[in-house]
């Protein structure tokens, strides 16, 4: 078997289409454009790159977007401050404070300043505890963007073997407990897990988020599983994932490549929450 490629490029262009639409029906009938407000402080490569690429993506589809990039110098009392006016501006509807924050600055505490109906990112404890409980809320980027992609294959999830690696609270956790909410029987595997092959081997479905190149052997994988690899590591001056793609392309039914998987879909997942919560407004 070879395994299908997962376009997430195809499916995000699919999703910007529908959001493009939604946009225009939103201007016509209530003048509203919506809006994404990103904080960025410090000078982290990584973070600066991904507010860039929001920047690009938001001009490109016509969602506003205001970028605050501030010095590693600011205080934590200017960043809550930024974040209280973006929370009370009837004009903004979503608010993204750009992960990692400087080195002295209080991040849970900082985060939790961002209001819970405009967290376009889900981070919220309120939206987190929605999530657990089974409940409609504002859905993570990048695991809201992996269920996409397992949907675009098809297969149904109810009642199959979910295998998470990973468990952090940006991608692992909630990729498992949207697998959960969606009745998969999921296992949650990550750095102590004794013998990862063990439980990878049964894998359906397997979401793999940790950032370490070819974690995953073809040898691990199942005959016919879903595998979405939400890994970006640097080798070489090259992109790659988690997973040993061409051997286990040969294994799986379903593969993600990296790049052009799960990294394209964060960013539509985000645009569509902004647009959401956006159109909540109207309601
Ligand atoms: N840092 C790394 N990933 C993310 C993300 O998805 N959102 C935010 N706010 N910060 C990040």
């Amino acid at each position: 078997m070879t395994g299908k490629l997962i376009d997430g490029r195809a499916v995000a262009a699919a999703i910007y289409k529908t959001i493009k639409q939604e946009m225009i029906v939103l201007k016509q009938n209530h003048n509203i454009i919506p809006t994404l407000a990103v904080v960025v402080a410090g000078d982290d490569l990584a973070s600066h790159r991904y507010v860039n690429m929001i920047e690009g993506k938001c001009r490109e589809i016509g969602v506003s977007s205001q970028i605050h990039r501030l010095p590693s110098s600011c205080s934590q009392e200017e960043l809550i401050e930024l974040i209280t006016s973006m929370n009370q501006d009837d004009q903004i509807h979503g608010v993204l404070l750009q992960l990692p924050l400087p080195a002295l600055i209080d991040e849970k505490e900082v985060n939790s300043q961002v209001k819970a109906e405009k967290d376009v990112d889900g981070f919220h404890a309120t939206n987190v505890g929605n999530l657990f409980l089974g409940d409609n809320t504002i859905y993570p980027c990048t695991p809201k963007g992996i269920m996409r992609l397992i949907k675009s294959t098809g297969i149904e999830i109810k009642g199959k073997n979910a295998v998470v690696i990973g468990r952090s609270n940006i991608v692992g956790k909630p990729a498992a407990i949207m697998l959960l909410n969606e009745n998969a029987t999921v296992t949650i595997c990550h750095s102590r897990t004794k013998n990862l092959k063990e439980h990878v081997i049964k894998a359906d479905i397997l979401v793999v988020a940790v950032g370490k190149t070819d974690l995953i052997t073809s040898d691990m994988i199942k005959e016919g599983a879903v595998v979405i690899d939400a890994g970006t590591n640097i080798v070489s001056g090259k992109i790659t994932g988690d997973v040993e793609f061409d051997k286990a392309r040969e294994i799986a039914s379903f593969i993600t490549p990296v790049p052009g998987g799960v990294g394209p879909m964060t960013i539509a997942m985000l645009i569509e929450n902004t647009v959401e919560i956006a159109k909540k407004k109207c309601k």
